[in-house]
């Protein structure tokens, strides 16, 4: 879900070809402009820049995968670790020796690292032409012209109200089956180690007419799954302003299903703090809401989360994975870990570790801390776990997370599931890719008359930590 460090020779020919993908592309129009656009980060970049690709196509810019042959060169940033940060300034690199052979090239930097550094980029990225942050992309087109005539585009205003409803995202390189929708943009949380409020503002959701009417705009151009995006997507609120009535997530999961029961939902991200029982009945109720659901925990221990400012401790965490199995037996939960946060103690770390066994994550997303400036946790706390240590907890939260994701995963040898083909799979052109319900990726071998965005009943042969393979019933 998060990609910290691609590399160009990693660019996708097709973006369904990489687990994080990179690039967006398609063949650009003969004569024009041609702009080129990598991502870094969470979905909600790659959403992000499906809209900024749209605007620059009204713009008259067509998309390119070729660097070479591009005029406007863009590198949609994330700041969530230093080491997202590290990967973006080793590309401008790149860039600059592109630049350098094609004069006139316009390098941009958008996003959290574009608002996080604001107009020091320019002074530190002397090649850096656009800096610009995740709510002044309609202003792209006049930031690319003050560009052209040479000068410098900076705009980082964040907004309360931008949420980009009207614009329909460039499906750019997309596998054609399954979408992004973003729902909400910004973070009211505080997590103490988190920079995304600083860098994406404070939250605010989108109207919920304009987000059904995508949905059922892709339905429409043969889209089979959407999946609703947002840093916390339970704290999605809109009132309709014509009749006050409110959508609360629960509704809008409600409204987005109605579109076609063949059309699959997905969500992403839930804080344990505010997904609702109302939440876990939709998903329980509706067949095409998928019984998947992404509950980052962050840590295992009280002390360390209340230091975290998550809100919740141990054993409300462990009632609410309680909850979601008890409504929802054949859920599938994941989850983010952060290993070595300040002052956190090895007794401590044992109980993240402990956690993954009860929660029976079928994956996790699993980081050491990384200390980010301005936020609670750098102004409050020491960040005094050696890097060592991190790293050494970090390995043993990965091997365990392993373990348990095989495990659960071995339980579904035998089992029957209804999966969407999503394309071929990455090793071979003889077999298909695609995902339950649960959100597992499954191999199978092709059979004739069935192509991406069907829907096949597969039976489950084999098991790793990582995919199913199977076959075809
Ligand atoms: N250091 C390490 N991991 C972090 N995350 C967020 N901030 C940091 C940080 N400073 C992780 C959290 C979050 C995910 C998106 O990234 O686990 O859920
Ligand atoms: Fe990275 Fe967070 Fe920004 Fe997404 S919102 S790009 S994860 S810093």
């Amino acid at each position: 879900m998060y990609n910290d460090n691609p590399t160009l020779k990693d660019l996708p020919k097709k973006i369904d070809e990489t687990k994080q993908g990179e690039v967006y592309f398609t063949e650009g129009t003969k004569g024009g402009k041609k702009f080129y656009i990598e991502s870094y980060g969470c979905q909600m970049n790659f959403s992000d820049s499906e809209i900024v690709a749209s605007i620059l196509a009204e713009t008259g810019y067509s998309p390119t995968r070729n660097l070479e042959e591009s005029d406007l060169i863009l590198i949609n940033t994330c700041s969530i670790r230093e080491k997202a940060e590290d990967t973006v300034r080793k590309r401008l690199r790149i860039f600059d020796k592109v630049k350098t052979k094609k004069p006139g090239t316009i390098v941009g930097v958008l996003g959290c690292m574009a608002e996080r550094l604001k107009a020091k980029f320019l002074d530190q990225e002397k090649l850096v032409d656009l800096v610009v942050g995740p709510d002044a992309y309609r202003d792209l087109p006049k930031l690319i012209a003050t560009a052209d005539e040479g000068e410098k585009g900076v705009n980082v205003f964040l907004s309360r109200e931008e949420t980009y409803a009207d614009i329909s995202p460039l499906r750019l390189g997309s596998n054609g089956v399954s979408a992004f929708i973003s729902i909400t943009r910004g973070c009211d949380n505080m997590c103490s180690f988190c920079v995304v409020p600083f860098t994406r503002g404070r939250e605010r959701s989108r109207n919920a007419f304009s987000i059904v009417a995508e949905a059922t705009d892709l339905y429409a151009r043969g889209y089979r799954e959407v999946t609703l995006l947002g840093q916390n997507v339970d704290s999605y609120k809109w009132e309709n302003p014509e009749t006050k009535e409110k959508v609360s997530f629960a509704t809008l999961l409600k409204m987005v299903a109605a579109v076609h029961p063949d059309l699959r939902v997905r969500f992403s991200t839930s804080h344990p703090k505010d997904i609702t029982d109302e939440v876990l009945f939709a998903i329980r109720d509706y067949e095409n809401i998928c019984k998947y659901i992404h509950l980052p925990v962050q840590s295992g221990n009280s002390r360390i989360l209340e230091l975290m400012n998550r809100t919740y401790d141990r054993e409300w965490y462990k009632a609410k994975i309680d909850r979601i199995y008890e409504l929802i037996p054949d859920c599938a939960i994941s989850s983010d870990i952060i290993a070595g946060f300040c002052s956190e103690t090895e007794e401590e770390h044992q109980d993240t570790l402990s956690m993954i066994t009860y929660a029976n994550y079928s994956t996790s997303y699993m980081f050491y801390y990384s200390e980010r400036p301005g936020t609670l946790a750098a102004k409050k706390y020491e960040d005094d776990i050696p890097l060592a240590t991190k790293k050494k907890r970090l390995q043993e939260i990965i091997y365990l997370q392993n373990d348990v994701s095989r495990k659960v995963n071995q339980q579904d040898i035998g089992k029957t599931f209804k999966v969407l083909i999503e394309g071929d799979s990455k090793k071979s052109d003889q077999d298909f890719k695609g995902r339950n319900t649960q959100n597992k990726m499954i191999i199978f071998p092709k059979v004739a008359g069935h192509q991406p965005g069907d829907y096949v009943q597969v039976k489950v042969k084999e098991a790793t930590s990582a995919t199913l393979k199977g076959e075809m019933v």
